[in-house]
């Protein structure tokens, strides 16, 4: 059988880009393939650590797998939902392929370069973070990693050591497939990227200052709705998905067609024409607002114990599926 994994880290409250963006499209993909394919959802709480987490942590944990209930997750016997410092093999099976991994093709690295900006005070976890990644990966051989636009290049990376390793001991791992077929299997055609509302150049992020900017998936949905209303547009007067040039309305095409579970194309079709802005932000403010209420009233009902309960059985399945692969890549370096 097959593996689909993903993990989210749980650092904060997560917005709305995140959601649609991220977990949302995982939750559908993972409702999708359940009945043929494993599903493995984490959380990387050793990933979380690499930077200040906002609030504590083991409530940012819980939340966020309550986050991916409340989104419509079906749990079967082919769902596992896991804490990743809670399958040791991770950690250990990530120095292993320290190993293995090159300096030069982990400081090349996008993320690490942003996050380190060169400073001598980097911790070094944000450096290794890819290997981690890696590890989490290869220990449950997953052939489908969903995840967004800015993680591609560790899913290369990742291909690279899994490739350089099996060509020297034999096929111990899977290799995950190429970042293209990645996103045909997610049906995205870019990985999905929410627009910052007021500078919609930039990707929506918690870290921005304005709170105009974001939606967080615990505002208000009527706050919600007035973020939509005032967000930035552009002055040409015609409903069209371009997002050069109208990154602005491109964005809220996008989200209406997320929300909505429809194809972008016929969002598109139908807008097409419409030169009142105020009409689309109507329209999407009222899907934003209603799918919060109703998200925000879901995620109220889920309870702590519900999902101890999944940790507790996904821990027991991580522990062995992981700790079967790493006793062959010990093996292989003759350190059993
Ligand atoms: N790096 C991912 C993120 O920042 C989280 C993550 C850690 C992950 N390990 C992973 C995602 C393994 C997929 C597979 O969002």
């Amino acid at each position: 059988m097959k593996t689909i994994l993903t993990g989210i880290r749980s650092n904060s409250i997560l917005t709305l880009g995140n959601y649609l963006g991220a977990l949302l499209p995982m939750v559908r993909l993972a409702n999708e393939h359940s009945r043929e394919m494993n599903v493995n959802i984490f959380v990387p709480d050793l990933h979380s650590i690499i930077s200040s987490v906002d609030g504590n942590l083991q409530e940012n944990i819980v939340r966020t797998i309550k986050y991916y209930l409340a989104a419509g997750l079906e749990i079967n016997e082919n769902v596992h939902i896991y804490r990743q410092s809670y399958v040791p093999a991770h950690s250990e099976l990530c120095w292993i392929l320290n190993c293995v991994a090159t300096m030069g093709e982990t400081s090349r690295m996008t993320q690490y370069k942003e996050k380190s900006e060169g400073r001598d005070s980097c911790n070094v976890g944000i450096f290794d973070y890819p290997i981690l990644m890696a590890a989490d990966i290869l220990l449950y051989s997953a052939e489908y990693v969903p995840i967004g636009e800015d993680q591609f290049q560790h899913i290369e990376l990742t291909r690279n050591i899994a490739t350089r390793f099996n060509n020297r001991f034999g096929e111990i791992f899977t290799v995950p497939a190429k970042t293209a077929d990645q996103v045909k299997f997610m049906e995205v055609d870019n990985g999905l990227r929410i627009r910052d509302l007021l500078n919609p150049e930039k990707k929506m992020s918690k870290s921005t200052a304005a709170e105009n900017s974001k939606i967080m998936l615990d505002d208000e949905p009527a706050k919600a709705a007035k973020k939509i209303m005032s967000a930035t547009t552009d002055s040409l007067g015609k409903v069209k998905y371009d997002m050069w040039a109208q990154p602005g309305i491109s964005n809220l095409l996008q989200i209406e067609a997320l929300i909505t579970d429809v194809p972008l194309q016929d969002v598109i079709s139908t807008w097409a024409g419409e030169t009142r802005y105020g009409d689309l932000k109507k329209k999407v403010a009222s899907s934003v607002s209603g799918m919060l209420s109703e998200f925000q009233e879901k995620l109220a009902k889920i309870s702590d114990q519900q999902v101890y309960e999944l940790f507790e059985a996904g821990e027991k399945y991580a522990n062995e599926v992981a700790n079967a692969k790493l006793a062959e890549v010990q093996k292989a370096f003759g350190l059993r």
